[in-house]
């Protein structure tokens, strides 16, 4: 009697700690969250981009970079290879444009993610950096623009072991950047179980040819990273904990944690206007529509603008929602001349208007 009685009361421990885990789950992935379409005026989905525009940056001149065609463990993908294209926000056409690729790279298996692009001050060069999953592993592609401006000159891989699961990257010299690790496992299994327990064990991690090291850890899956304007905060997205967080630069280049904001939704790859400071997230409205695909009932879409994120009052502002009519998955949002760029992880890419 007694016997059993105790393996009930075990029972019913054991049921509440499961039960406990999956809402703690269900919370982190903001499984129940649904939000009202908030729409802006002349959408229009850019020409070309049907397969993903996962990482977008633009520069001062407003040519954009578009990464295209990411495959990651457990979300859609399409059996295309991996493009960059470019997009020049002056010309009201918004004709994207796909950049020729060098013989001596790896095209097949190219597979982009995270983008950061770095100008050398003495000569203007453009140096685009990009986060490369051939076979599911992870390299840091290092580009020259063309002068032609219609090609990528390919420098050099960039291979290390702290950089294992690399979601995003910020580019702060020709050859150095800060990278955000999404993983603390490499196994897919093991990746997989993660994903569902997301202990905060992911890190950002410092390179430079002379020095490699890990900066800042305790996140629940990092995922994107920027700069402010004036180069001395780093902003990391610390998604399933749905805040971002800033961080000081330090002159050894190890980072401080100055504050976390809280942002209520799973914010993806942050971008920064070089004008306001203000930065601007793609997020996720719900990864379980994301990670359990349904076509009848996609995963939608939302843009969160940050100003004054240094101040003791940030403000925090949904500019876009859509529930997966228009687009899905939205992974980035960056600003031009009045017009916000809208990219995703497998669908197309938005531009609108912001007034
Ligand atoms: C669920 O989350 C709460 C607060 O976030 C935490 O204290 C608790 O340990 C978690 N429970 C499990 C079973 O992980
Ligand atoms: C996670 O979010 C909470 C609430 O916004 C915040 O207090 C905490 O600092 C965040 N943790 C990390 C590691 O960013």
């Amino acid at each position: 009697m007694a016997k059993v009685a105790i393996i009930s009361v075990a029972i019913a421990a054991l049921s509440v700690l499961v039960g406990e885990r999956v809402l703690n789950i269900s919370k982190r992935h903001l499984v129940f969250r649904e939000v009202a379409n908030k729409h802006l005026p002349n959408c229009v989905t850019l020409k070309n981009i049907e397969h993903g525009s996962e990482d977008i940056t633009i520069l001062c001149n407003g040519l954009a970079f578009i990464s295209t065609g990411l495959k990651f463990p457990g979300l859609p993908t399409f059996d295309v290879p991996g493009r960059i294209y470019t997009l020049d926000l002056k010309d009201p056409h918004l004709k994207p444009v796909e950049l020729r690729m060098p013989r001596n790279f790896d095209l097949e298996s190219f597979n982009p993610h995270g983008i950061s692009v770095y100008t050398d001050p003495s000569d203007d060069t453009v140096y685009l950096f990009v986060v490369n999953h051939p076979q599911f592993k992870s390299q840091i592609e290092i580009f020259k623009y063309g002068k032609d401006g219609a090609s990528l000159v390919h420098l050099k891989t960039i291979k290390h072991e702290l950089l294992h699961s690399v979601n995003d990257i910020v580019a702060v010299g020709a050859e150095s950047f800060y990278a955000t690790n999404d993983h603390y496992f490499s196994n897919e299994h093991l990746k997989t179980l993660e994903i569902l327990l997301l202990m905060p064990w992911t890190n950002v991690v410092y390179y430079s040819p002379n020095e490699v090291k890990v900066v800042s850890e305790g996140y629940h899956f990092a995922n994107g990273i920027n700069m402010s304007p004036d180069q001395r905060y780093i902003y990391v997205a610390n998604i399933f904990n749905h805040s971002v967080n800033v961080l000081e630069k330090k002159e050894d280049n190890t980072l401080t944690p100055v504050k976390s904001v809280t942002l209520g939704s799973l914010c993806d790859n942050i971008e920064v206007d070089p004008k306001t400071g203000d930065l601007w997230m793609g997020c996720h409205i719900n990864a379980k529509k994301l990670f359990l695909f349904d076509p009848k009932d996609p995963p939608g879409s939302e843009v969160i603008r940050i100003q004054n994120i240094l101040s003791d009052q940030p403000v925090v502002t949904q500019v876009y929602t859509d529930d997966g009519g228009v687009l899905m998955g939205s992974s980035v949002a960056a600003v031009y001349g009045g017009k916000l760029l809208i990219g995703t992880v497998f669908h197309k890419a938005l531009c609108c208007d912001l007034k």
